[in-house]
């Protein structure tokens, strides 16, 4: 079992890094959390003084630019936020004989395999985020020896905004929702992702893992599912496709994660989406 004292969580106001925050500081009270007011990753210097005062064990960076439509038009804030602050922070990393684990996506992948992701397949972003994600991934690679890259899909949590908040929020207001129906993914809760982070940790579980909640299904059926826990399914809701929605960013059509390099460092699957989906509308508005 590795030892630490003073995890240090990067982007801990985001949605992911609030909720490991929150369960790292029962079990850690040491714990550190900064975001871009304390510490900017895109800003070298600052890395190295944030860091050298802070001397955590491990840093666990959730801090990243998320708007995936935005970094279309934003290609130099992507790269410099998803590529280069990972690089910073792998760098003092380095220096100061810290563990890093640092946050990926699904959405470095194209969708066009038809079975679950492997942790070792090729990697073909098709967006702006996802390739700077991507090149965040390779920075961290070629800094560390020890560091642990965990790619995750579809995030959903406490904190939001998010897609379980939209979708209730328009269903309220009494707006037809559309909701694309030809991308298919892996819903996560924050809260389990949050401590599969954690058991990681304590194995020093090295190299890259996928964690995603089991099973998978389309934004639309995601969607259904959020109306129909909340007790709504008579919210209409219109499937459509990518392509009627538009958006800047291409999304990969189908982005599961496979799921066998955590059930066998772990013992067991993550539980299905559903069963985390049921349990956040369960404590959420
Ligand atoms: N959300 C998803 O569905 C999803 C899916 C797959 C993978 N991921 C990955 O999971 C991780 C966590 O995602 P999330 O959805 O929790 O992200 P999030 O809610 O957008 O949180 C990211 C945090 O990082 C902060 N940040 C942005 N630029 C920064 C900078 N230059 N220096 C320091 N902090 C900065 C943000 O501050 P501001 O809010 O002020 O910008 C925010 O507090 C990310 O690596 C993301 O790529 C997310």
């Amino acid at each position: 079992m590795a030892k630490f004292e003073r995890p240090l969580v990067m982007g801990h106001k985001g949605m992911l890094g609030s909720q490991l925050y929150l369960i790292l500081r029962k079990l850690y009270p040491a714990t550190v959390g900064l975001d871009i007011e304390e510490l900017d990753i895109t800003d070298q210097k600052q890395v190295e003084d944030v860091l050298s005062h802070h001397k955590p064990e491990v840093i666990i960076n959730c801090a990243a630019y998320t708007r995936v439509d935005a970094c279309e038009s934003n290609r130099e804030i992507a790269f410099r936020v998803n590529r280069d602050g990972p690089r910073y922070l792998a760098q003092a990393a380095a220096r100061l004989n810290t563990r890093l684990v640092h946050l990926s996506t699904d959405y470095i992948f194209d969708g066009k395999k038809d079975s679950p992701y492997l942790e070792e397949d090729q990697p073909h972003p098709i967006s702006v985020y996802g390739e700077s994600k991507l090149r965040g991934e390779e920075a961290v690679m070629e800094t560390l020896d020890d560091y642990l890259i965990v790619r995750t899909s579809w995030l959903f949590g406490v904190k939001g905004p998010n897609f379980v908040y939209s979708i209730l929020s328009q269903a309220r207001e009494g707006k037809t929702l559309k909701v694309v129906n030809d991308q298919v993914g892996s819903p996560t809760y924050t809260a389990d992702l949050s401590r599969a982070i954690v058991k990681l940790l304590e194995l020093n579980c090295q190299g890259i893992i996928n964690f995603c909640n089991y099973g998978s299904c389309s934004w639309f059926d995601f969607a259904r599912a959020i109306l129909r826990f909340k007790g709504m399914s008579h919210v209409e809701v219109q499937p459509i496709t990518s392509q009627q929605l538009n958006c800047p960013a291409r999304r990969p059509h189908f982005s599961v994660l496979s799921l066998s390099r955590i059930k066998s460092v772990l013992g067991a699957y993550p539980r299905p989406w559903e069963a985390a989906l049921a349990e956040l509308l369960s404590i959420a508005d």
